[in-house]
């Protein structure tokens, strides 16, 4: 696990303007001093990211949300005190002094304080915000370990630290708290279910009109393999029509039985959602890595508790050009 010395020479990596990659209970994260607009330029140079899109500051309190955003409403301050630390993140009106480079020029800004206690101790060592977009080049899958982020940046990180697998395993829930009504910008850690109860209104999603959230974009956390979303039913006969074709083929289920069929790389994820989330992007990457002409995910159910790994998984879909495959 990660030292009190390890954890001082990243703050001071932050203090220095470099960049740290570290751990959140969601996925990791590509760090840097969400003042200092140089040291937020390396991430998005590292990462290959456009520059007009935001970031989120990481705080490691929320009593710390004053510093950052302005015209905080109540509403905001009962979602803060019921899910921080944790898997939220809040769009808020941004304070004046918010960098352009952290907003992307918006005038709202997203703000996040992780549980992890790896994240807790950085955020508390350096006291001031961390800009961190997950720890991935831009548009491709998700880290959720340290060797998946020295498998994306190598030697290109200043300081990684190793705070083990991230137990939830897909992005924070990004809830927009700056207008009128709250609005569901990306599913995620917490669910649409939990947050709704707290609100006591229902969430609207996110539309064209919503500020840009890029990790919107229709096609993004896709493996380089070509990957198909499969309706549970159709997964077998499909699989044994391209296996025909001498298709090499790699599949993600979780309530479907192995076909008996040689060379076929199959994993059985849990048939829960939490479960199937928090593997969700290591499964990806190994199934990547497997060298198959397509990735071929058994679809989870259309609802409340799969949405943000069907979210995911939708995206992952679009970002792959397996539209090519017969
Ligand atoms: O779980 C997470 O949220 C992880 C960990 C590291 O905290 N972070 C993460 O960051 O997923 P990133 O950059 O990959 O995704 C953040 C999303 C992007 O889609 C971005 O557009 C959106 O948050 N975002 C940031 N600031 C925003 C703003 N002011 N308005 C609307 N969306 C914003
Ligand atoms: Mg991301």
């Amino acid at each position: 696990m990660v030292s009190v010395e390890e954890i001082a020479r990243a703050a001071a990596v932050l203090r220095a303007g470099g960049v740290v990659a570290f751990p959140t209970e969601t996925v990791y994260g590509l760090g840097a001093d969400a003042s200092n607009a140089a040291a937020i330029g390396k991430i998005y140079a590292l990462k290959g990211r456009p520059s007009t899109h935001p970031v989120i500051v990481h705080l490691a309190r929320s009593a710390q949300l004053a510093d950052w955003a302005r015209a905080i409403p109540p509403l905001a301050r009962k979602l803060a005190e019921c899910f921080w630390p944790g898997p939220l993140t809040l769009i808020l009106r941004r304070a004046g002094h918010v960098l352009d480079a952290v907003t992307g020029g918006q005038d709202t800004v997203a703000i996040r304080v992780p549980a992890h206690p790896v994240a807790q101790a950085l955020l508390q060592a350096f006291g001031g915000g961390v800009a961190a977009p997950s720890a991935n080049r831009f548009g491709r899958v998700s880290a959720t370990s340290a060797a998946h982020v020295r498998a994306e940046f190598g030697a290109a990180l200043d300081l990684l630290l190793d705070g083990g697998e991230c137990a939830v395993g897909i992005e924070s829930t990004i809830v927009d708290v700056s207008g009128p009504q709250p609005v569901l910008l990306r599913p995620g850690g917490i669910g649409v279910l939990e947050l709704e109860a707290v609100l006591g209104v229902g969430l609207a999603s996110g539309s064209a009109a919503s500020p840009r959230a890029p990790g919107t974009l229709k096609a993004h956390y896709a493996p380089s393999t070509p990957l198909m979303l499969v309706d549970s039913d159709m997964v077998p006969e499909l699989v044994r029509s391209l296996d025909r074709q001498d298709k090499k083929l790699a599949v993600l289920s979780f309530s479907i039985m192995r076909p008996l069929l040689p060379g076929l790389v199959w994993l059985a994820a849990p048939a829960d959602p939490a479960g199937y989330a928090h593997g969700l992007y290591a499964n990806l990457r190994e199934l990547d890595a497997a060298g198959c002409d397509i990735i071929i995910v058994e679809r989870p159910p259309e609802c409340a508790q799969w949405l943000a790994v069907l979210d995911r998984l939708t995206r992952a879909a679009a970002g792959s050009s397996a539209a090519d495959i017969p």
